[in-house]
């Protein structure tokens, strides 16, 4: 039987609620019981206890409000959309907003469209304000060359800037979904810190709760960055010039590890260096994903497709990504892999998170070992960077 519309709008609601793209819910068209009710509408909330979803129910005269676990929230939305209650769905997440609407006979169509504006990502916390988490007229900001004397990015640096003020607030939501924070002095390292921006961010950002070091094989660029960190006074971070896999034995252990477009394997490297120092959350954004190309093999069935350069690239960078969050599942840590600015702002823009209860994993689990190892053998891979560093035999069953 063909999924009902409400059926599809449920499986994508579902999707938003656990994955956390939710930025808002709308439901209307009222024809339940309660005469002064008019709509309702759900949005995502950080709370000491976790996140939630705040409701908000309008009536003629009085809002009532809400805070729900997801969970709750689930089944409180399901049980609110259908013929007699509200007829008109609207779900607005990361990548899209998606209508339900259910017509007087019941039968319910759903129209999806995909967003064109920046996506809310992981930042739908409770008392963000519109504001932005680092000062424009930050000190370091002006030293790096992003803005000016009055605050205002410098021609051509708009987008870093955005792209600066979207990863602290990312980070801050990371942050506190993985249940890191209890921690006196938070111990990070940037691997393949480059010039030091978002760094020197979460310096600007933690202050005396963090302490940092960036790791950058370019010399030069590790002198500018602890230049301006002592000169705008942020003694919790340092740079040191090294290759990631020399220098990361010597960082002791961690609590975060960041690696963004750290280049092609050097991301691999970052990410095995945050498994062995006991990282609790590691937050990568890849680039550039060279290792798997020419060991692809895709199915018969996709050959025709695959003829295309660009669909090639993408499948490369695809099965690249989703083999590290398999081995990061199997190694012990949950993932969430996500778009954390717009690609309006940078093309490389996909966000790998991974954060873990307990700082020590003993074992690989075998599920999530099978899971990696099933979708390498499908795409013809023996070596993935990853895996080597883990210590994982794709090959073997
Ligand atoms: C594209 S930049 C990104 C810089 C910064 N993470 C950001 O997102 O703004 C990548 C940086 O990683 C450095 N890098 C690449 N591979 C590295 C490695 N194996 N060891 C140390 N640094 C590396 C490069 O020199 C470059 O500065």
């Amino acid at each position: 039987m063909q999924p009902t519309g409400r059926d599809q709008f449920l499986k994508l609601l579902q999707a938003a609620l656990s994955e956390r793209t939710l930025s808002r819910l709308t439901l209307g068209k009222y024809r339940g019981d309660d005469a002064t009710l008019q709509k309702l509408t759900v949005r995502p909330v950080d709370l000491k206890s976790g996140p939630h979803f705040s409701f908000v129910w309008r009536h003629a005269t009085r809002d009532i409000t809400k805070n729900l676990s997801p969970a709750a929230a689930e089944t409180e939305i399901t049980q609110s959309i259908g013929l007699d209650q509200f007829r008109d769905a609207h779900l607005f997440t990361a990548l899209q907003s998606v209508q339900l609407e259910t017509r007087d006979d019941g039968r319910s169509r759903v129209r999806i469209k995909m967003a064109n504006h920046a996506p809310p990502t992981a930042d739908a916390t409770h008392n963000r304000t519109k504001d932005h988490l680092i000062d424009r007229k930050a000190g370091w900001l002006r030293d790096l060359g992003i803005t000016n004397d009055r605050g205002l990015p410098r021609t051509g640096q708009s987008a870093k800037l955005r792209q600066i003020q979207k990863f602290v607030e990312t980070f801050t939501h990371l942050q506190k979904s993985s249940g890191l924070g209890g921690e006196a002095v938070l111990r990070i390292a940037d691997m393949g810190s480059g010039k030091g921006y978002l760094t020197l961010a979460l310096a600007d950002l933690l202050g005396s709760k963090a302490e940092i070091t960036g790791i950058e094989r370019r010399a030069d660029l590790v002198e500018t960055c602890n230049r301006v960190a002592q000169t705008h006074d942020l003694p919790n971070v340092q740079f040191r010039s090294g290759r990631i896999d020399d220098e990361a034995s010597g960082l002791g252990r961690l609590d975060v590890l960041i690696a963004l477009h750290a280049c092609d394997t050097a991301t691999d490297d970052a990410i095995a260096a945050g498994v062995d120092a006991g990282a609790r959350l590691i937050v990568v954004a890849p680039c550039c994903q060279h290792e798997l190309r020419p060991q692809l093999s895709a199915p018969a069935v996709l050959a025709p497709a695959l003829r295309h350069g660009i669909f090639q690239e993408r499948q490369a960078e695809f099965v690249t990504d989703a083999l590290r969050a398999l081995l990061l599942e199997a190694a012990g840590f949950e993932t969430r892999v996500f778009q954390f600015v717009s690609t309006e702002h940078t093309a490389k823009n996909l966000m790998l998170a991974a954060w873990r209860a307990e700082r020590t994993t003993s074992t690989m689990r075998p599920a999530g070992l099978k899971a990696a190892r099933d979708m390498a053998a499908f795409y013809g891979i023996t070596r993935h960077a990853l895996a080597r560093r883990l210590g994982v035999d794709l090959e073997s069953s």
